[in-house]
């Protein structure tokens, strides 16, 4: 459920019209909802809590990469949530916003030195090694900078899931993860060193997964693991089971419930006495978050094909380019009338740049606005400036209230990043 509903024809977020803010700042935008990130936040942990103690606690860690704006993050720390960072960008966006190093969790299958250090230095919960040539590299620089760091390794389980095959992380020929017989072996060389401190396995299988049978795989998997590890006399003190679990773009009820979710997680890790850490990105933000946009113009062809060109494009919102991912598209203003099919397309000159064919809206004209729905995970994070259009501006909605919390670069901004060679001056 999220907080952008309708008041007498008109989409608002929270207590604010989503026309309002179009004027005030423009569009496209993204706007995030306060109640919404915050009613995510809770449900997920109000689920967790029910099974406290098979979690010892359970650590919600954000996924930043969902949605890395600090105001955003700086909302869900205050609620007292962690991150799951996947760069050293990422760390200090988390650092920045309010989140303590010991909620952050190191992940990533391309770790630099530099960034292996940073995290070291910057005393985070935890790194979630990703394969045995970054597990020697870390032992390394442990070493040089006198550290012992915790290191949970991260376990590929040849169980690929979620909502397309562009987002699924755990099949046996996806580039993340220690394969399971290999990884129990780097655990044992991992506790041996003076510069590591092995504290448990890591697993995230994919993105969007609307099924529970291969989450519960991976956990189930990550219990035998956990089994077998302590039988060789090594220490697992924690689980960090990854996020993964899909939102409903379609509106329907048709993702697990977070409370299944939960049971299901606290099945796997009951008795094990372990503390289990979640990294959830897309059930947090994705429904709090639209993306604004207004008509430019509508292209009615001859043979009756009608093209909704919008003034938001594939580089504001890359994810149904991508992935022909759904986004609801909803007009800020239900005049009624007949609705039509419209092919609603942005303006980049690439013939991906097509948010969705034929779906069928409420009539609309040039200014009238729209709001892609769910647009909260993956969407400003994602967003790029191909075509030379700035970054678009982000705002936060709380109640009443609204921030400017990214405002739009200007032209000049965009410009002035840039260093022309003295040659051709
Ligand atoms: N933990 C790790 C290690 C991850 O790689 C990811 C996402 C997450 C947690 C969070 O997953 P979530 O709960 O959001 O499913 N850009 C794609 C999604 C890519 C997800 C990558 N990893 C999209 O727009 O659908």
């Amino acid at each position: 459920m999220h907080h952008f509903t309708r008041i007498e024809g008109a989409l608002y977020a929270e207590g604010v019209p989503l026309e309002e803010l179009a004027d005030a700042i423009g569009t496209p935008a993204y706007v995030y909802s306060t109640a919404t990130l915050t009613r995510h936040y809770t449900l997920l942990r109000r689920a967790l809590d029910v099974h406290h103690d098979a979690f010892g606690g359970g650590l919600i860690a954000f996924a930043v990469k969902a949605n890395p704006n600090l105001s955003v993050l700086a909302t869900l720390a205050r609620l007292g949530c962690g991150a799951d960072t996947v760069s050293e960008g990422e760390i200090r966006r988390a650092l920045a916003a309010g989140v303590p190093a010991s909620k952050i969790i190191f992940s990533g299958v391309g770790k630099t030195d530099a960034e292996l250090a940073f995290a070291i230095r910057a005393e985070v919960r935890q790194i979630n090694v990703e394969s045995a040539a970054e597990l020697f590299r870390l032992m390394v620089i442990a070493d040089a900078l006198d550290a012992s760091p915790a290191v949970a390794l991260r376990v590929n389980p040849s169980i690929g899931a979620g909502g397309h095959a562009r987002i699924t992380t755990g099949g046996a020929l996806d580039k993340f993860g220690i394969p399971l017989e290999q990884a129990l072996d780097l655990y044992e060389i991992a506790h041996q060193s003076p510069n590591l401190t092995p504290v448990g396995l890591a697993c995230h299988i994919g993105s969007q997964i609307v099924d529970l049978a291969p989450l519960e795989a991976a956990f189930a998997a990550l219990r035998d693991a956990t089994q077998i590890l302590r039988s060789r006399g090594l220490p697992v003190t924690r689980l960090d089971l990854g996020g993964g679990l899909g939102v409903p773009y379609h509106g329907q009820a048709a993702t697990p419930s977070i409370d299944a979710y939960a049971a299901a997680a606290a099945r796997a890790l009951e008795g094990l006495d372990v503390e289990a850490a979640f990294e959830p990105g897309r059930l947090l933000a994705a429904n709090a978050g639209v993306l604004l946009a207004s008509v430019v113009q509508v292209n009615e062809r001859p043979d009756g094909r009608r093209f909704l060109v919008l003034d938001a494009a594939m580089n504001d919102l890359m994810r149904p380019a991508l992935y022909d991912a759904y986004h609801e598209i909803q007009p800020v203003y239900d005049q009624g009338g007949e609705p039509v099919p419209y092919d609603v397309v942005g303006p980049i000159c690439e013939s991906t740049d097509v948010f969705a064919r034929e779906r069928v809206l409420a009539p609309l004209e040039e200014g009238d606005l729209v709001a892609f729905m769910s647009a909260g995970a993956y969407g400003a994070a994602m967003s790029n400036e191909y075509n030379s259009r700035p970054l678009i501006p982000e705002v936060l909605v709380n109640g009443e209230e609204w921030a400017l919390v990214r405002p739009r670069p200007s032209y000049d901004e965009m410009l002035d990043r840039e260093i022309k060679a003295d040659w051709l001056d």
